[in-house]
């Protein structure tokens, strides 16, 4: 009897997303597919935002659709200032077309540039280029979207653990999510009101393109010696982490920054 109940609850919980509809920037690779990835397992509708790799987005796709999901891709380039505005647009005009609606649920704002330079090693057009595409047009994306964005919903920001611990190699990149974090913190009691959660995610030294050195064996270990769990983490480290806010589970979470980094710098 026990078995069957918890039968009957199990796909309900797998598929706690079932209807909800996510856009996630940056999706195309590394810990936003990852991030994609488990939205849609969970049941949720993909809106799979890429800019150049337009063939890994189109497989993402294809993989969600394989496994009985729902997702499309969606391209714009964050570092122009014209790019939020096109991807709200884009977004909206396709959820119309195909769900004869443009409101969604959950906007993940993923997407981001590194940049690895000391103060006095920066240029203008490179702090320029790290703000817009990791603040300036989150910004303005969120503006664009929150009058689609359902009661109830959730915003979630990627921001780095660069914002609780100083790394003089990132003097634009840190400012850049410090900023994020802010407007995370101030949304957060704005939109309260609807329901909407607001939360930001500090992921530590992760494995993907944009941090090769935890990719490189020797690096990795010794980043790993500064981590409380002992290595890097995964994009689908962040990815859970994301998707529990994402989630029923994180209805009463907001306004906050979640550290992802398996206790680094502790
Ligand atoms: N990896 C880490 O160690 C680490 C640590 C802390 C925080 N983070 C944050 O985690 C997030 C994801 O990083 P990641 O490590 O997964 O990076 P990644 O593997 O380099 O992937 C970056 C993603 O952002 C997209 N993107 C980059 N520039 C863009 C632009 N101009 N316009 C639109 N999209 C753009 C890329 O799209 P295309 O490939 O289609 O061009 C790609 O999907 C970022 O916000 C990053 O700051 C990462």
């Amino acid at each position: 009897m026990s078995l069957s109940h918890d039968a009957d609850r199990s796909p309900a919980q797998g598929a706690d997303l079932a209807g909800k509809i996510a856009l996630v920037t940056g999706a195309s690779r590394g810990i936003g597919r990852a991030i994609a990835r488990q939205l849609a397992a969970r049941g949720a509708i993909l809106a799979v935002h890429y800019n150049q790799a337009q063939a890994d987005a189109d497989r993402l796709v294809d993989e969600i659709a394989g496994s009985g999901g729902d997702a499309f891709a969606l391209a714009a380039d964050l570092s122009q200032a014209a790019g939020a505005e096109q991807l709200a647009s884009a977004l909206g005009n396709t959820l119309q077309t195909r769900y004869g609606s443009d409101a969604f649920d959950i906007l993940v704002n993923n997407a981001g540039v590194g940049l690895r330079a000391r103060i006095g090693d920066v240029k203008v057009a490179d702090f320029d280029r790290v703000f817009q595409v990791n603040f300036k047009t989150p910004f303005f994306l969120i503006q664009h979207l929150l009058p689609r964005l359902r009661d109830g919903g959730r915003i979630i920001n990627v921001s780095s653990i660069g914002t609780r611990s100083a790394y003089p190699e990132m003097s634009v990149y840190a400012p850049s999510k410090a900023a994020l974090e802010s407007l995370t913190l101030l949304l957060a009691a704005e939109l309260g009101a609807r329901g909407i959660t607001v939360n930001a995610v500090l992921p530590g030294a992760t494995a993907t393109d944009l941090n090769a050195r935890a990719r490189d064996p020797e690096m990795a270990h010794a980043i790993a010696a500064t981590v409380a769990l002992g290595r890097v983490g995964q994009p689908d480290d962040i990815a859970g982490i994301v998707a529990f806010l994402a989630g029923d589970g994180g209805r009463w979470v907001t306004g906050q920054r979640i550290d992802a980094s398996g206790g680094q710098r502790l």
